[in-house]
């Protein structure tokens, strides 16, 4: 089969590339336009293997990705293609709304045009919207209203009633997943977890914002990828799964964690001007997933932190180049105020 990941050298598009190079024979093919968030040195690995193949282009672009769907004829897309930055969505609305939703409405009539066996569309648990900090009991199921807070979450929610629509009417294959915060190698600076580890190991201030008790429920990257290729070859199609693995931290707990590893001072913590709009807490209820796929996450906190750590200590050649690069100039914009 040819799988055609889209958005292949960001964070999790590129740990989903490895994963199935690793765990299947099929020929995967990377389409990623390599904005700020891609980095085509992510993928140096999976350009030597004879399975792997990589494609500059922009999902938006209906004449580009027609072409390419007809030369490379994808059985299976999985679109990881996105504007994923909650912050930026706040400065920028609209490259979010070209990105998400026109993006993911190219790949969709290019998949209706040319026949695919799936196409899977990787969305995420902040089109749920925020729970309450006092209401423990409370989770995301599949059935959870959309109600979004950023634009970042409100286009991601049009893609996702984009690719329902173009199931319903046209019956196109599709499944979506929708996953809690994810960390592991790859993760670009500019996201809590490298972006602390970072700044602490060069001594830097680590800003949280508000009074980082928002709550995340961190799942290790690599365990998402299983996820996801478990929905892509066995899920039902125009199905929903959620993803995640009952793993709520505070933001303080996270960065508190991180300064105990590094033995670094808690004094680099600054509490900064809070996020406008800033989601409170995310719970995903994993129960359709572990009970349909049997899957379950098997990287423990401690242990997938222990390795993201690591991995920033062994790797700093790879993010040392980001943020001397225009990185910087979006770190000066904005942090320096807060
Ligand atoms: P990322 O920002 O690290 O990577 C996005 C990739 O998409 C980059 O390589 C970028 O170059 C590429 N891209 C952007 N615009 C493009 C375009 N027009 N055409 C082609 N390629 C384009 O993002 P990520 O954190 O790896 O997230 C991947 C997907 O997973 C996103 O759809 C995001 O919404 C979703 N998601 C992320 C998380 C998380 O914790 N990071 C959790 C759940 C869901
Ligand atoms: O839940 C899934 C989502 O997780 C994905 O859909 C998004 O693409 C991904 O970016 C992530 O969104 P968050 O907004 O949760 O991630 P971020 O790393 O930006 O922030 C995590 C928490 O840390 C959030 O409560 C804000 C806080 N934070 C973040 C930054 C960058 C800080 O306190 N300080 C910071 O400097």
């Amino acid at each position: 089969m040819n799988i055609l990941v889209t958005g292949g050298a960001g964070f999790i598009g590129s740990n989903f590339i490895y994963y199935e190079l690793a765990a299947h024979e099929d020929k995967v093919i990377c389409l990623d336009l390599l904005t700020y968030a891609g980095n085509i040195s992510t993928l140096s690995t999976a350009m030597q293997n004879e399975k792997f193949k990589f494609i500059k282009g922009d999902i938006t672009d209906r004449v580009f990705v027609y072409d390419l769907f007809k030369r490379e004829k994808p059985d299976i897309v999985v679109n990881f293609a996105a504007e994923s930055h909650v912050d930026r969505s706040i400065e920028t609305p609209e490259i979010f709304l070209q990105t998400n939703i026109i993006g993911t409405g190219v790949l969709l009539d290019a998949c209706r045009k040319y026949g695919i066996k799936r196409y899977h569309q990787v969305s995420t648990d902040e089109v749920y919207g925020d729970l309450p900090l006092d209401r423990p009991d409370l989770f995301f199921t599949e059935d959870t209203p959309l109600r979004t807070s950023s634009p970042y979450s409100a286009s991601k929610a049009a893609a996702d009633l984009l690719v329902q629509a173009y199931h319903r009417t046209y019956g196109l294959p599709v499944s979506i997943s929708r996953c809690s915060n994810n960390y592991g190698p790859y993760h670009f600076p500019e996201k809590l977890i490298p972006l602390m580890i970072i700044n602490a190991l060069n001594d830097k201030q680590l800003p949280i914002y508000g009074t980082g008790r928002n709550v995340r429920d961190w799942l290790y990257v690599e365990d998402h990828c299983q996820a996801i290729d478990l929905i892509v070859r066995k899920g039902q199609e125009g199905e929903i799964y959620n993803v995640g693995g009952h793993n709520e931290k505070t933001n303080l707990q996270v960065v508190e964690m991180i300064l105990k590893y590094l033995h670094k001072p808690y004094e680099l913590i600054k509490f900064v001007t809070d996020r406008p709009g800033h989601d409170r807490r995310y719970a995903i209820n994993p129960a359709k997933i572990n009970d349909e796929l049997d899957w379950q996450p098997k990287t423990r906190f401690n242990e997938g932190m222990k390795k993201t750590i690591k991995w920033y200590l062994a790797h700093r050649d790879w993010w040392q180049k980001i943020i001397d690069g225009s990185y910087k100039d979006y770190y000066a914009k904005m942090y320096e105020d807060k």
